[in-house]
């Protein structure tokens, strides 16, 4: 299906800027210096694209439909709660950012404590989207549902101009590169390559 397919390969890209983010913090750690440049690049990325671009579809489209049908809505509500918890320790890289700019010492300790709340959540939220809600979606949504699910996503993502993907992308290899992280695998994003990426 899809609209699945697609949030799955979200995921990937998303993964693989947190390994780069775990990188970047372990390398602050040890200089005691962070690099203040490549942090922004990254709190933006997880802005526009894991929370508006991913997280916002989830929440308007898939999850409404499961809530619909009443299927797992705990584990809608757990997972609604985590993305609000990510944007919590966002906004708190972005303040202990503003510290290190400012030289207030112990702030590189703060940034990575926020940020590694950050990687260890959303790792564990992604696992539970692809090995538990994705899949009883699918088996559980009529084809009705699922072709509704990609127009919707395909409308969303129109509204927002047709360009989430590729600057997401564009954002995520550049912060890969800058980390020195395995760029992500274009053999991994077959759906959004296809149906998303604008030359
Ligand atoms: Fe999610
Ligand atoms: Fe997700």
């Amino acid at each position: 299906m899809i609209a699945l397919d697609v949030l799955v390969e979200e995921h990937r890209i998303i993964l693989q800027v947190l390994e780069a983010l775990e990188s970047m913090v372990n390398k602050a750690l040890e200089d005691d210096v962070l690099d203040t440049e490549t942090a922004v690049l990254t709190i933006e990325f997880l802005r526009t694209f894991a929370d508006h671009c991913h997280h916002s579809k989830e929440e308007e489209t898939l999850f409404q439909v499961l809530k619909r049908r009443h299927l797992a809505t705990d584990v809608i509500d757990l997972l609604e709660e985590q993305h609000r918890e990510g944007r919590t320790y966002v906004h708190g890289m972005e303040s202990a950012l503003r510290q290190i700019n400012q030289g207030k010492p112990g702030a590189i300790g703060d940034f990575a404590d926020m940020a590694g709340n950050l990687i260890s959540m959303l790792r564990r939220h992604i696992q539970q989207e692809d090995d538990g809600v994705f899949p009883m979606s699918q088996s559980s949504m009529e084809e009705g549902d699922r072709r509704g699910l990609w127009n919707r996503f395909l409308e969303i993502e129109a509204g927002a101009g047709s360009n989430r993907h590729t600057r997401g992308l564009a954002l995520a290899d550049e912060i890969c590169r800058r980390t020195q992280t395995a760029e992500i695998s274009r053999a991994a994003l077959p759906n959004i390559l296809k149906e998303l990426i604008k030359d």
